[in-house]
């Protein structure tokens, strides 16, 4: 009865939303645009659920320790989450398919963050038990501090979020992943200066952000706190958590991401170097 429901649950959710006809499926699938994801490609990748009247994908977030996932502080506060409405799901490819939720001892949310434009929207949750790492199961490398991941990195962001602004990922709810290009922050600054956003001298990209993403490649709502990977000499690295953005995939409005190694030290306070 209960595995019933779990399965009835998602599908009850999506209604909102007609399932895609078979040839626009391809059009729909995205974070925004992009591809699925081929099974156990992003093996970091975490889907971070919250207790409502069930167990509902809230963010994305990667293993970076056997025991600990980063994810975006605007998933978890600033008001305080109790990690007893928290579950995080590892190594899956589609969510709410034979969920195996792992509990959560702690959150640490980053001391300084109020709110997304404000910068340190970064967090940490310690899983209750440190997991075997497996094929489909593996860390994802933190980068070197000097690392500045320029233009023309190839860098990719993966979730479970929407597939354009406002419209859900519809089921079965595949992983999606979409190569996006990195945007260096004075010119990314300079685009969030116009149109909306009146052309004031404040700077909207901060220090702590790295700009990624272009017309209809970008990631979305639901896909924040997942990262933003690059390979660099042939390691995958997390370049950033996704944090936010004016719409998904507009042109001249990439998505802006947390700056990992921004907080490398403040990730070692609280994550020990080797697992
Ligand atoms: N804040 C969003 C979330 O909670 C992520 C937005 C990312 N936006 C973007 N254009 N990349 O899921």
């Amino acid at each position: 009865m209960l595995s019933l429901l779990v399965l009835a649950v998602p599908l009850i959710l999506s209604l909102g939303h007609a399932a895609p006809a078979p040839s626009q499926a391809l059009e729909r699938v995205g974070i925004v645009g992009g591809q699925e994801a081929p099974e156990g490609k992003w093996p970091w990748q975490v889907s971070l659920r919250y207790r409502d009247w069930y167990w509902t994908h809230r963010c994305g977030g990667s293993l970076i320790h056997p025991q600990w996932v980063l994810t975006a502080a605007h998933c978890l506060g600033p008001e305080k989450t109790d990690p007893a409405d928290l579950r995080v799901q590892l190594g899956k490819q589609h969510l709410y398919y034979r969920d195996k939720l792992l509990p959560i001892n702690r959150i640490i949310v980053h001391p300084k963050y109020y709110a997304v434009e404000e910068g340190f929207d970064i967090a940490l949750m310690e899983l209750r038990d440190p997991v075997n790492t497996s094929c489909n199961i593996q860390l994802i490398a933190l980068p070197p501090a000097s690392e500045t991941f320029p233009p023309g990195t190839p860098c990719w962001v993966t979730g479970w979020g929407n597939v354009r602004n406002g419209v859900r990922l519809p089921p079965p709810y595949p992983l999606k992943q979409v190569k996006v290009p990195i945007v260096e922050n004075s010119v990314c600054d300079a685009e969030y200066h116009t149109g909306v956003y009146t052309a004031d001298s404040r700077q909207i990209v901060r220090k702590d952000m790295i700009c990624a993403g272009a017309k209809k490649k970008d990631s979305c709502q639901g896909d924040s706190g997942g990262p933003l990977v690059c390979k660099v000499n042939g390691t995958w690295m997390q370049a950033g958590v996704v944090s936010w953005g004016k719409g998904c995939g507009q042109p001249n409005k990439p998505g802006i991401y947390t700056r990992v190694t921004y907080y490398l030290d403040w990730i070692h306070q609280h994550v020990p170097e080797k697992p």
